[in-house]
């Protein structure tokens, strides 16, 4: 499936050439969003990163503590606009993106708004040392990411 799919875009991609300017409109219905999709994964990955880094000293005890600010003030960066990641049309040619997220749209900022408080509130906890609420604040985010992706993420 993979290979066929490289072998649709690379032919969808030639087939652009040779037309030229004038096919532009019709060879954006087969855009490759390859590099957008590559994108957002990677910002994905760094966000999980994060969260990890953040788990393996809160909960596993890992003394890197001095770094915490460093790792929420990183996922705050990363969630302010999760929606921009995901423009329309770009569950192609490879991504567990679901295509539902465009036709819940609304229902997709929202979660990912969720995300972004739910990181800023982690935040100021670590920022102002609030140590008491570092558990509850890291389960709220954990949980805002697991709901977007029961429902927008192949599994
Ligand atoms: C609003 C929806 C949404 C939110 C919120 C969200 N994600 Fe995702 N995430 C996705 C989707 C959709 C994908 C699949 C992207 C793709 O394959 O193109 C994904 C992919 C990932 C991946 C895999 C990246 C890869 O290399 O394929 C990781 C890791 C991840 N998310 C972690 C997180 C963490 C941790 C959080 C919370 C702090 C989070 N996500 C919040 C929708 C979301």
């Amino acid at each position: 499936m993979k290979k066929a799919a490289s072998l649709l875009t690379a032919t969808t991609v030639a087939t652009a050439l040779t037309l030229g300017l004038g096919a532009a409109s019709t060879a954006h219905a087969f855009e490759d969003h390859g590099p957008t999709i590559d994108y957002r994964q990677g910002v994905m990955s760094a966000i999980g990163g994060n969260v990890g880094a953040f788990a393996a000293v809160v909960v596993d005890g890992a003394e890197f503590g001095d770094n915490l600010k460093m790792h929420t003030s990183q996922l705050v960066a990363l969630t302010q606009d999760i929606p921009s990641l995901f423009p329309e049309g770009s569950d192609f040619p490879e991504t567990d993106a679901k295509e539902e997220i465009w036709d819940n749209w609304e229902r997709f900022e929202e979660l990912s708004n969720d995300t972004r408080e739910a990181a800023e509130a982690l935040h100021a906890a670590v920022e102002a040392g609030n140590e008491d609420e570092y558990a509850i604040r890291f389960r709220n985010l954990g949980q805002s990411c697991q709901a977007c992706h029961d429902d927008f993420r192949r599994d």
